[in-house]
């Protein structure tokens, strides 16, 4: 899959580092997320499907374990709140997308 899906290692915890990326990483993951996006300086356009079907600890635990790959310590935290909180919010993976475009106004992402 190397080329078609974005690195994830060393860059979710600088996307956890924010309120608001914890918020964008959550929707990613309960929405799924409908390209093309720009990551790491290269264009993905693949898509990809919703994780709705976890429970709320499940994915809190997935975010919290990538933060903390390749990312210097103290790495972020994704709690089972903010899943619950981002799940009562269902948007479509477009949506995320847009999300995502307006994240990296504000917090220029790797
Ligand atoms: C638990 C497993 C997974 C996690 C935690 C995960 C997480 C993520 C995250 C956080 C992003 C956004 C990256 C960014 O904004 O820079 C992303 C993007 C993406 N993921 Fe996943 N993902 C998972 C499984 C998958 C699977 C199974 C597929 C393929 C079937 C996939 C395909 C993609 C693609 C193609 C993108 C880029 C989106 C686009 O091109 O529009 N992911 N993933």
């Amino acid at each position: 899959m190397a080329g078609s899906v974005p690195p994830l290692t060393g860059r979710i915890g600088s996307i956890a580092a924010t309120a608001e990326g914890r918020e964008y990483l959550a929707a990613v993951l309960l929405n799924g997320l409908g390209g093309p996006i720009v990551a790491n300086g290269q264009r993905y356009s693949a898509g990809m499907p919703p994780f709705r079907y976890l429970k709320d600890a499940e994915i809190a635990a997935i975010l919290t374990w990538l933060a903390a790959q390749n990312t210097p310590p103290p790495s972020p935290v994704i709690t089972e709140q903010e899943i619950a909180n981002a799940r009562a919010h269902r948007i479509s993976s477009g949506e995320v997308a847009e999300m995502r475009e307006q994240l990296d106004k504000i917090h220029p992402l790797p």
